[in-house]
């Protein structure tokens, strides 16, 4: 008797494609190899983890051999004095992908559908179809989320909206005005997700107030990281902001220890790290700068960005340049997934990553 795992799955999982995971300095593990490259492509602080952070987790390490608290007490009451709320509004996850999962089993299910920018974070893509629902995909207009051809797609079976605010993979925005008129706009029964991963390297006048809907209990979601500005991307933790009902229901669908230990006590104290954060803002400021300075000397278009990265049209085969961009110790991001065959996304790293990325990249764009 033959048995087969994939005629056992479930269909929902067996049409997704595999997932396109893994980073060329990896294999062979994370040794003095890796350090030799310049990570540009998965979006991570060149700073590194606040200070502050590692210290926490140096001082738990005995004590690992303990869960860690369930509820995450600490940290959703420091996050919920930060903005204002009480802490049944706040939610842990394993990362904010986590979060972006919970949500969708939670709201979506068969027959029903999300609307998603196309292009834009993959994983929502991901979550929506794992659990079954339809994902409607509104192409971006000029790069940036197309809010008003997002509410024409909402129709009797629209549960979720995802909007990544700043997007990624472009690095644009959507102003806080637009953000208003959309939200005004909603017919009952649509739940905003306001991904807000890069939230923190936003200039401040472009900053929507999202808690004000949260506060106001309108049907809206915010989901935050502390992989980007704080550093933390190898912990994995994040958390959402939304109704005390909508974190009731985030609490039931999540694994009862989803955030671990040194996680939960590394964000407590890079939350407050200002020195770090500010520290973080000034080294992306001035990387930006140096990168959209290169770029225009080098005769390429690029998407002036929000984020800590950037999306660069390189005007040939991006899967080609980013190996050879890899052959020189280089890794950036390919965008062919993303419906972008000729453009890259660079993280914008340290003073020497991105003089390195530039140097390697006039190399690559002087052969053919
Ligand atoms: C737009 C966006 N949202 C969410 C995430 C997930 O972040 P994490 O799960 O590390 O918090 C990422 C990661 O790159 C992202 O780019």
């Amino acid at each position: 008797m033959s048995f087969s795992f994939d005629d056992a799955a479930s269909p929902h999982l067996k049409r997704l494609p595999s997932y396109r995971h893994g980073r060329p300095f990896e294999a062979g593990g994370r040794g003095s190899a890796a350090k030799e490259w310049a990570a540009l492509d998965h979006n991570e602080n060149p700073l590194g983890p606040s200070p502050l952070a590692v210290k926490a987790i140096r001082c738990l390490l005995q004590g690992i051999h303990r869960y860690p608290d369930c509820h995450g007490h600490d940290l959703r009451e420091r996050l919920a004095e930060r903005f204002g709320v009480t802490p049944a509004h706040i939610a842990l996850g394993n990362g904010s992908s986590e979060l972006i999962d919970l949500c969708a089993r939670c709201f979506l299910g068969p027959g029903a559908e999300a609307i998603v920018g196309d292009p834009a974070f993959a994983f929502y893509g991901r979550a929506i179809q794992a659990v079954g629902s339809q994902r409607v995909s509104v192409p971006l207009n000029a790069l940036r989320h197309d809010l008003p051809a997002m509410a024409q797609q909402i129709t009797a079976r629209t549960r979720v909206v995802f909007i990544g605010n700043p997007n990624n993979p472009t690095g644009t925005c959507v102003p806080p005005h637009e953000i208003a008129a959309f939200i005004e706009a909603l017919p009952d029964g649509v739940i905003i997700v306001f991904d807000e991963a890069y939230r923190e390297y936003m200039p401040e006048e472009l900053q929507p107030d999202t808690v004000r809907y949260v506060k106001e209990a309108r049907p809206v979601i915010i989901l935050r990281s502390f992989s980007k500005i704080y550093g933390l991307s190898g912990l994995r933790i994040g958390y959402a902001i939304a109704s005390p009902e909508c974190v009731a229901l985030l609490d039931k669908a999540r694994q009862p220890f989803n955030v671990n230990l040194l996680a939960g006590a590394a964000a407590l104290v890079a939350l407050d790290d200002v020195t770090h954060l500010e520290g973080s803002r000034q080294l992306n400021e001035a990387g930006k700068q140096y990168l959209y300075q290169a770029f225009s000397e080098l005769g390429l278009r690029y998407v002036p960005t929000a984020a800590n990265f950037i999306l660069v049209d390189v005007e040939r085969d991006g899967e080609q340049a980013v190996r050879a961009l890899a052959d020189r110790r280089v890794a950036v991001c390919p965008l062919t997934r993303y419906g972008l065959p000729t453009s890259l996304r660079v993280t914008i790293g340290t003073p020497r990553d991105n003089e390195r990325f530039i140097a390697a990249l006039r190399e690559v764009l002087a052969t053919r």
